[in-house]
């Protein structure tokens, strides 16, 4: 039984794997009865529109089908039980579960009750590895990984999808810059271990300045709801912001990626501009869940 908790989970040679059938799974080369009669259990306890509905969308598409729990309040978790209970439970009628949840480690506690296996769709500040898979696709989509230079950009303090990228972009030939908001930085442990991996890791104070150099912005939000208090959010929201007179300065060939939803972070004049590839990059959600699917439930 395998469980994708962390993206740690993964060496170089098994994304490419995975990244490579989703790619055939993209030019409609897969069974569409390969899950026929699996279910997969879905359990949000925390907003989602894209990984949410692209897991639901990837499963159908297989021939499988969905059970889901929307939201602490709907469930018997708000009468007490606990995730270890919901989850034992939970097992029991599907063949494998994603969950999402507010609480970092939530997902690796839910491995260890599973007797099916846990996918993490996002554990508080900690790991979104789903989004990660998807994230390198859109990259490779455009240019190699090996040989760019990524600029991870926002809250990389408490943005998963961020930790996820970096720790995947460290098993490549890659150069990091990281540009965020006092406070916001990369936690230290997590870039002790990057660097540790032989990781260059770069920190900026200006997106003007290196601008010219970047092959893949990699933008993100705020995620004000990780914030003690309302009042350090304002401290530091709408500190950078993507502008059509910024990329003005990019190589050609720069994409702009963000795992979205966007709040100010990107002008929506942006969306027309060849850079653009966040749209493309959700819509790749679907055959990259279905390639992850495929791995864990066949
Ligand atoms: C991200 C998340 O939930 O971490 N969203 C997503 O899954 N595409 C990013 C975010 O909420 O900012």
């Amino acid at each position: 039984m395998q469980h994708i908790i962390s993206i740690g989970d993964f060496d170089r040679d098994a994304i490419d794997r995975l990244l490579d059938h989703a790619g055939q799974i993209d030019k409609k080369q897969f069974d569409a009865h390969a899950l026929e009669g699996k279910i997969l259990a879905v359990l949000f306890f925390e907003p989602s529109t894209r990984t949410r509905l692209s897991f639901e969308s990837a499963i159908a598409r297989l021939g499988g089908t969905s059970v889901s729990v929307g939201s602490m309040e709907a469930c018997s978790m708000a009468k007490g039980e606990t995730l270890a209970d919901t989850i034992r439970v939970v097992s029991g009628y599907a063949d494998a579960i994603v969950i999402r949840h507010p609480r970092e480690g939530a997902a690796r506690l839910a491995a260890e009750f599973s007797t099916v296996p846990v996918i993490n769709a996002g554990d508080g500040a900690g790991q979104h590895p789903s989004q990660t898979l998807l994230d390198l696709y859109t990259i490779r989509q455009s240019m190699p990984i090996d040989g760019t230079d990524v600029a991870l950009i926002g809250d990389l303090r408490y943005g998963r999808t961020a930790h996820s990228l970096a720790s995947a972009l460290s098993l490549y030939d890659v150069r990091l810059h990281t540009l965020c908001p006092t406070g916001l930085e990369l936690p230290a442990t997590l870039a002790e271990r990057l660097a540790e991996k032989g990781m260059e890791i770069i920190a900026h104070d200006s997106i003007d300045e290196i601008i010219g150099d970047m092959d893949v912005l990699y933008v993100t939000r705020i995620q004000r709801e990780r914030f003690p208090d309302s009042a350090s959010y304002f401290n530091v929201t709408s500190s950078y912001r993507i502008s059509p007179e910024l990329l003005a300065g990019a190589k050609d060939n720069l994409i702009v990626l963000h795992p979205l939803p966007r709040v100010d972070e990107i002008d929506p004049r942006v969306d027309a501009s060849p850079h653009a590839k966040y749209f493309e990059q959700s819509h790749n959600g679907v055959p990259v869940r279905m390639a992850m699917l495929m791995q864990v439930m066949q």
